[in-house]
């Protein structure tokens, strides 16, 4: 099979690893990829939004399947295009329709249909422009801290947790008077829910699903997580409180209803779903939905999966997921998460990085790099994954600390506690 990949971060490296890893794969193109992807197969210069030109390629190169990594594209709608043009029709898109990445498209969107298939998830209220003073009473009937939401996609910017009920006040008009541009013009109020996280992931073809292995993300900049949000640190599978009676919780509570729900409600869905999942008091409750699989949590997941990758996705397009098989290694697997100075925040690009070929026994996936003049540089927030195996996670954390030390590039940082709270 001739399979197109879209994206270029990390989590795209890790599929693309995977992916390449398949006997049924007969050539990987990756677009637009970036400096680690193109040892995996082909890089190609189109931008994941590009639609038409996305299409031209498939239908030129005769592509068989289109595995989509990030959201973007999804809730742009690339599935519907490449179905409504005659010459990709038939070209299976790994990853949702429209009317399904609208799970994560829209929070208020997401919202009602858990309740709607009553899945467990905290007590909200969404209000607009023309609702501030329902929005200001309801704010009142909670308690502290105040957990706010922009209705549409942020770039993971978009919620805001405060302290006290005027903050909270304060920063719900702001909202809703454009903070976040037309993405607020929406904003979900929601009771803070209290409980350490756990991101689960689904492979599904619309009607049968498969559980990945779970994983931990560290999403602060600080080590023992303090400071700005960033777009994930590091991450651990499995994680320890996900116990298989409690995934059979997740299973029962969460993802069946989720997965019948949008069955139900006829929305086309053939893809990763991704549970933003909090352990409250041991009962699982929905945070987010996401369309797609996480970054970082790809760079360990990858190594815990065991199947062909390439089977499960064909079990997607051909309806008969029920009928494949899915294992997982028993060892655990991290990924630890080398980034640019100053990242969150502002950044410098460009820097060689050097040493890569010396890390050994290591699973190195580049994020945020670039080939220029035959050098790898840095170019972006998040720079490398070191993702490790080990019996357990603390040999695999010793792993991947011990390699991540051996690459050098200006500036680099990376925490070095990831998993120590579990
Ligand atoms: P989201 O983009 O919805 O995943 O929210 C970003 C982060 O905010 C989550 O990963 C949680 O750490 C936190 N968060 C969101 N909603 C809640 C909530 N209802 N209670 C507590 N923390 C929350
Ligand atoms: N690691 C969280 C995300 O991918 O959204």
């Amino acid at each position: 099979m001739k399979i197109l990949l879209l994206g270029s971060g990390g989590r795209e490296h890790a599929l693309a690893w995977k992916i390449a890893q398949s006997s049924k794969c007969e050539k990987l193109f990756i677009a637009p990829g970036n400096a680690g992807t193109a040892n995996c197969g082909e890089n190609v210069a189109v931008g994941v939004n590009e639609f038409d030109k996305l299409k031209d390629f498939t239908a030129e190169n005769k592509i068989d399947m289109v595995v989509v990594g990030p959201e973007d594209p999804l809730v742009n709608g690339i599935y519907d295009t490449f179905k409504n043009d005659a010459r990709t029709a038939n070209v299976p898109v790994i990853g949702p329709s429209k009317a399904g990445a609208v799970l994560e498209g829209s929070k208020d969107f997401a919202k009602a249909f858990m309740q709607r298939h009553n899945i467990p998830t905290a007590a909200y209220g969404t209000f607009d422009g023309t609702m501030i003073e329902e929005g200001l009473k309801f704010l009142e009937t909670l308690q502290a801290p105040y957990v706010l939401k922009a209705d549409g996609l942020c770039a993971g910017k978009g919620v805001l947790i405060l302290p006290t009920l005027d903050e909270a006040k304060k920063e719900f008009r702001e909202m809703l008077g454009g903070m976040f541009g037309n993405a607020s013009a929406k904003v979900v109020v929601e009771e803070f829910l209290s409980g350490i996280e756990c991101s689960v992931f689904v492979l599904t073809d619309g009607k049968n699903y498969k559980i990945l292995p779970e994983a931990k993300d560290y999403k602060r900049i600080g080590e023992h997580d303090t400071g700005l949000n960033t777009g994930g640190m590091g991450s651990v599978s499995p994680v320890p409180f996900a116990t298989k009676e409690w995934m059979q919780k997740v299973d029962r509570k969460i993802i069946r209803p989720t997965v019948e729900g949008l069955a139900k409600e006829n929305i086309d869905y053939k893809g990763f779903i991704f549970f933003g999942l909090i352990n409250v008091d041991g009962e699982p409750m929905v945070i987010e939905y996401n369309c797609r699989m996480g970054d970082p949590e790809t760079e360990s997941v990858m190594l815990r999966l065991k199947s062909d990758i390439v089977d499960l996705f064909e079990g997607v397009a051909n309806c008969d997921l029920d009928k494949r098989q899915i294992e997982f290694d028993e060892r655990a697997a991290v990924c630890v998460m080398l980034v640019s100075g100053g990242y969150p925040e502002s950044y410098a690009k460009g820097y060689p990085i050097t040493s890569i070929n010396d890390v050994e026994g290591s699973v190195v996936f580049h994020s945020g790099t670039a080939m220029k003049d035959g050098e790898i540089v840095t170019n972006g927030g998040r720079v490398i994954a070191v993702s490790s195996y080990g019996k357990d996670k603390e040999e695999a954390l010793r792993k991947s600390f011990t390699e991540a030390e051996k690459i050098v590039y200006k500036d680099k940082y990376f925490r070095r506690d990831i998993g120590q709270d579990l």
